[in-house]
């Protein structure tokens, strides 16, 4: 079997060698195609205004946010973020895309330095995933008030 996945690839490295060696003999050298870099954009890139470039007013010492913020996770997320936050609440398990694991170290970082696409998310939804929009339920600084509780829940 491994043998012959690798002749299949030896075939198409061969036939490439001879397009290659056709194109050689062309008029034109051929031109260098650049290799892609960096495939997918900036996580950050894409976050819209009125979202772009805002930060969390609120910090993690602030038992009140932080209190707030529990209230309103316990009733609208931990379904599918989970009572932790690593994503393993009840609705959550059987979702493709399973949730944002709240624990892992890119969510961590976003905690920090992409709060304005967390906001961006949660007041909006994503597309493609079964995160639902907030916007008409909670304001800009409850928004913040839940991803302050979600740093105190799940910083290491
Ligand atoms: C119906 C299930 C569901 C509920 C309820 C839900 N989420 Fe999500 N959430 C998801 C899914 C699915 C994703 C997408 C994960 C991915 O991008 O792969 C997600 C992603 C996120 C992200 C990460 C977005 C990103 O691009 O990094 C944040 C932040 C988030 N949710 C916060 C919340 C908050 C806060 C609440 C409650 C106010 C909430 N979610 C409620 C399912 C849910």
């Amino acid at each position: 079997m491994v043998h012959r996945i690798l002749l299949a690839f030896g075939a198409v490295g061969l036939a490439a060698l001879v397009a290659l060696f056709g194109m050689a003999c062309g008029a034109a050298a051929p031109t260098p195609t650049k290799a892609p870099t960096g495939a997918t954009p900036a996580p950050g890139a894409a976050v819209p205004a009125p979202y772009k470039g805002k930060t969390n007013p609120l910090a993690v010492t602030d038992q009140a946010a932080v209190s707030a913020g529990k209230k309103i996770y316990d009733a609208s997320c931990t379904s599918c973020h989970g009572e932790k936050g690593d994503g393993k609440g009840l609705v959550g398990a059987s979702l493709k895309p399973p949730p944002a694991d709240f624990t892992s170290a890119a969510s961590q970082q976003a905690l920090d330095k992409e709060q304005d696409r967390l906001l961006w998310r949660v007041s909006e939804g994503k597309e493609g995933t079964a995160m639902p929009a907030f916007k008409s339920q909670l304001k800009e600084n409850e928004i913040w008030q839940v991803l302050t509780y979600i740093k105190s829940l799940t910083k290491k």
